[in-house]
Order: structure tokens, then sequence, then C-alpha cells
């Protein structure tokens, strides 16, 4: 939810700001624009669109300067527009970038503009430049002023502040929305995440929440909310310059597909302890105290609560409420029969599951963060973190981070379940075993991708279509239609097949896609006659299912199948086709893959 980056003491900075934003982009693309301070003062190019639009206008009209700004937005107040587009310049003093929402923007403006300010755009953020104008103004120091914003803001914020004044120092703060201070070499960076700053330096500094810093070419000054100057850990990221590298492939989600075999096996490696075994990052006695679990996580991350909460409650028996992170924040939930609350979050980011997983902190559950990203803000603040080994993940709809997510949730299943005695060590050995195989066969199914080619084609003209899937596969079946809608805008719908006679069966007519999940597991034999139910009303059957299963559905229009495997683990096979059926039809479509329309992959707002 848009992208910051600044750069103080850097010679022609603004091809550094360009390139971090490049890296910023998933954060949001409605517009971007970037600010420096040149010998004549500020200077400024902004434009809608994708990053391509402004790398356009900064060919026409270079920006000279050693220190700038930089944003890629994700519209928040205000529509998709270039006097909305971020820096935001006040009386050509002070220029600002900003992630998040201010919540006391309205009264804040009508305050200022009683001074006498003029405001040039509908945003919230805005009213940071004239704040940090008004300070100035008034004499204020850049440590005073900082604290003075800083006390009159309300919300969630990463703000970048310069002034004219003062070319070579920077005022950033935060406040729920992440931001990076870069320690370069005669340089320092600011970034929304380490990923901006990946090939300047891996220095970074994270501040805590309502921190502000100062931040010059060789330093960072450091306060807290009260203006006290505090100490900050210096940590050193594993970043690489290489992560944003399509590697050959026409998109990152099609190459993020096909990393999936490795996100699976280094996940696992992370789930495996020195014995060789099943491990996780709880200890046996904390796996044994556990009596129940809170899954907290939004869209992906959540169906992937979901398929969990089957593999946890069968395996372990223990109790799983899985929340949309959304929803539970703001809840009163009732805790008493849950210990621990699983943040599950690729970004670490996502502020409805941070705020959510600071909710079920306070209300007494250990909190652990299952995140893909080891320097985000839910990993920091996570008392304890199980990570999943994905490598970066840039193309907006989740894929490989998802796969990781299942496979570091069925290590954990088994494992719960072995410390707790309703398996044995054999069973959870013979887990093992079986997720170690997946890699290979994943890959296997990475094969499919000619064979749905087709299928995709006659789905680019569908208006709707529904995915069917029963038990653990119900999940799926959500995140199948979800992967459809947002990358093609076709509209589709996951159900549990056996709630379709309870209403969905309506949706039915003739040559309806009917995208059909299905396992050799004990409920096949139902979920084949839910499919009967949708088929005698006219729907076309797609059916995705295991070599072993495919005959159950004898009347399907189409099948297409993955190798066998044990059903427990049907969920993550099953995923790869129905994410390359969504790729695909978008392809066809023409849609653009990695950057769907209004969305963003990193969700820092309300
Ligand atoms: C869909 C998708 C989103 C994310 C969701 C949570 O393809 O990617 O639904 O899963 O925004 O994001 P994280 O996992 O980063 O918290």
């Amino acid at each position: 939810m848009c992208g910051i980056v600044g750069v103080v003491g850097l010679q022609d900075c603004a091809e550094t700001l360009l390139d971090s934003l490049k890296r910023l982009e998933y954060r949001g693309y409605d517009s971007s624009g970037i600010v420096t301070r040149a010998a004549e003062g500020f200077v400024m190019n902004r434009a809608v669109g994708k990053l391509g639009a402004l790398s356009a206008t900064m060919r026409d009209r270079p920006l000279s300067g050693r220190s700038g700004l930089g944003h890629t937005r994700w519209a928040t107040h205000g529509g998709v527009s270039e006097r909305n587009a971020h820096p935001h310049i006040a009386n050509n003093k002070v220029a600002i970038v900003h992630n998040g929402i201010i919540e006391n923007h309205a009264a804040l403006r009508d305050e200022l503009r009683a001074a006498g300010h003029e405001f040039a755009s509908e945003t919230d953020s805005e009213v940071l430049a004239h704040l940090f104008l008004a300070a100035f103004d008034q004499g204020m120091s850049a440590q005073e002023a900082g604290a003075a914003v800083l006390s009159q803001i309300e919300g969630t914020f990463a703000l970048a502040a310069m002034h004219v004044d003062h070319p070579d120092m920077m005022i950033v703060a935060r406040n729920a929305s992440p931001l990076a201070i870069g320690l370069g070499d005669g340089a320092s960076f600011v970034g929304s995440d380490a990923i901006a700053l990946a090939p300047l330096t891996r220095n970074v500094i994270y501040l805590k929440d309502n921190d502000f810093a100062i931040v010059t070419p060789d330093s960072a000054q450091i306060f807290d909310a009260a203006g006290v100057s505090v100490h900050r850990e210096v940590v050193i990221v594993a970043a690489s310059q290489g992560m944003v590298d399509k590697g050959g492939f026409r998109h990152f989600m099609e190459k993020e597909i096909h990393e999936q075999p490795d996100a699976i096996a280094h996940t696992l490696a992370a789930m495996t302890g020195t014995d060789g075994t099943l491990s996780t990052p709880l200890s046996r006695d904390d796996l044994q105290a556990i009596d129940g679990i809170v899954m907290l996580a939004a869209g992906t991350s959540h169906y992937a609560a979901m398929v969990a909460r089957y593999w946890i409650e069968a395996l372990a028996r223990v109790p799983v409420s899985c929340e949309i992170a959304s929803e539970y924040r703001y809840r009163k939930p009732v805790t008493g029969a849950f210990t621990t609350a699983i943040a599950i979050s690729q970004s670490g980011e996502s502020l409805d599951t941070l705020m959510a997983m600071r909710h079920a902190g306070e209300a007494g559950l250990r909190t652990v963060g299952l995140v893909n990203v080891p320097e985000s803000t839910i990993a920091r603040e996570a008392s304890l973190v199980m990570p999943t080994r994905a490598g970066p993940e840039i193309g907006v709809a989740s894929t490989k981070a998802f796969i990781a997510q299942l496979t570091a949730l069925i290590c954990f299943a088994a494992a719960l379940a072995e410390a707790r005695g309703s398996i044995d060590a054999q069973r959870r050995d013979e887990i093992h075993e079986h997720i170690r195989g997946l890699p290979s066969i994943i890959g296997r199914t990475l094969g499919l991708f000619d064979d749905i080619r087709p299928l995709a084609h006659s789905l680019t003209t569908a208006r709707s279509a529904l995915y069917l899937g029963r038990d653990v596969l119900f999940p799926v079946a959500m995140e199948g239609a979800l992967k459809l809608k947002e990358l093609s805008y076709i509209h589709a719908e996951g159900f549990a097949s056996g709630e379709m006679k309870h209403g969905p069966i309506a949706l039915i007519e003739e040559g309806l896609p009917v995208i059909a999940l299905l396992a050799a597991d004990e409920v096949m034999g139902k979920a084949a006659s839910n499919l009967q139910e949708a088929s005698a009303r006219g729907a076309r059957i797609i059916l995705v299912t295991e070599e072993r299963a495919a005959h159950v559905v004898d009347f399907a229009d189409q099948v297409i199948t993955v190798p066998n495997v044990d059903p427990l683990l049907a969920p993550l096979l099953l995923t790869v086709p129905v994410q390359i059926l969504a790729y695909l039809t978008a392809f066809e479509k023409g849609t653009d893959v990695d950057q769907p329309r209004n969305l963003a992959k990193s969700v820092t707002v309300e």
C-alpha cells in the first residue's frame, strides 16, 4: 500500500530513487513520483499509472540533486490523478511522501486552511507537508518539528519529509506502516522495506511505532514519540540484488509458480530438526501446552489457515479457529479455549493481520508469526517466528508463498500431533517422507501448462465460474476462485460442494464452468454426487483430480489430472493446476498478470 523511498547524500540520486521504486511497485501502482533537491530548490516529476509512465517522464525531464524522495501510490484518499500523486510539496519549502492513512486529516486541514495554508490535492497525506511547513516556519529545529508533527497526527504512517533549507537531511517516522532506514557509505536511504534498499546497503534500522528519525548522509538520529533520543539496533539484512529478476519467464507469477518445488524444499528444511525429524520453532513442552489455536490471516493466507484447520484438527485433535484478520481485530473474541495465535502472512506487513496478532497478544495468547519475509513487522513482533522459505514473491497474486505456508503448516500439524500423542513417531515420519517427495511431484505438475492452455482460452469468454471442493479441498476451491477473479476479472466463487444444494446451485445454467477439485479421500464419493447434481443442471464440469480418482466423475467435460499423493497432501498438489489455469486465463485475456487492477502486494492500510 504505497511504497516510499528516500536518499540523502548521493550524487544524481534520481536514478537510484527510480530503481528503488521499481522494487516497491508491488506495493501500489496507481501513480508515482520523485522529488529531488536541485540547485534551484525542489524539482519534481509525477505520473499517473504504472512506473513506466514515470520512467518516461524522467527521461524527458531528468532531475538533478543529491537528495530526494520517491513514491508509488495505491490510492486511498483522493482519486487516481497527477495532483493526488506523491510527493506533495508545500509552498516550495517542504516535500513529503507518505504511506498509510492520516485519520484526523480533515480536522488538521481545516486548522491549516484557517491559518492560511493552501492545498493542491485531495489526499490526507498533504496535511503532513503543511504541518512540517508550519513547524519550520515557527522556527523549530528538525527534532522539534518531528515531535510536533507526530503529536498532531492520528492514524498509520510511514513518512519521509525534506525541507528545502536542509538539503542533506530527511525526517522520517512510522506508526504501524513499515519503514527501514539504510546506512550506506556517505549516503543514507529510507524505504518501505529492505527489498527497496537491497542494492544500496544491507545495514538497516527498523523504527519502532511512533519513532521518528533525522537522517543525514552519515547518521540516523532516532527519537521516540516523546522526542527522547533512543538507540535502535542496526541489522544486517539478507536481501539480495537479484531477487526481483524474472529469470527468463514472461511474468513473475509464471516464475513463482515454477519456483514452488524449491519453496517446498526450503520450507521443509526449515521445519526439519538436526536429528532429521519434523520440528517446529516451538519446543516439545510448548507444543504439549497448546490447547487451542486461533489462525489470523487475510486473503490467500486465510485459505492456507483454513486448510491447516482440517490437518490440525484431524491429526492433533486441537481445536482451531480461522479468523479473517480484519474482522478479528475489532471483535471481542472469547479466547479462553485458545492458547496460541498463529498470524499467517507472506509479506509479514498486512496491517489487518498485524493488528489482529497484537489484539490476540493483548488477550494473553502466545503469538507465532508464519511469515515469508524474515525482516517484516509481524516477524519482529511475534513472540516466535515460523518461517516459510519461498523467497521474495513479487507477483501480486500469491502462489509459491501459499504452497510454502501449506508446507510449514502440514509439518507443524504433524509435529504437534506427535508431541501431543495423537499420532506416533512412525506416522509423523511417514508424513515427513511424503512431504519430502512433494517437490518432485509438484515439479511434474508444472508440465500441465500446455494441457491447460486451451481450457484457459475457453474460459476467457466466461462471465462467471464456480470452484467446488469438499473437506480440505474446500479452501483450495476458494483460493482457485480468488486467483481467477483477481487476475482475469472473471467473477468466480468457491463453494463447499455439499453446500451447493442449499442455495448456490440456483446459479447453475447451461455451460457455466464449474472447476471441481477431487481427491481420492474419504469424501470422494459424496463430492462426486455433488458434481453430478451440478452437471445434471447443465454445468460444464472441469475436473481437477488425482489420476486414480478421475474415473469417479466419468461425466466430466474436461479433466486435468495430477499424480496420486497421500490424501493429506492433495491440497498442495491440486493448487498448482488452478494457479496455472488462472495465470493462463489472464494471459489469454491480456490482463496485467503481475499487477492486476486495483490491487497491491502488501496491504498496509485498513
Ligand atoms: C491473493 C493475495 C492476497 C494476500 C493477502 C494477504 O493472491 O495475494 O489475498 O494473500 O493480501 O497478504 P499477506 O499474506 O502478505 O498478509
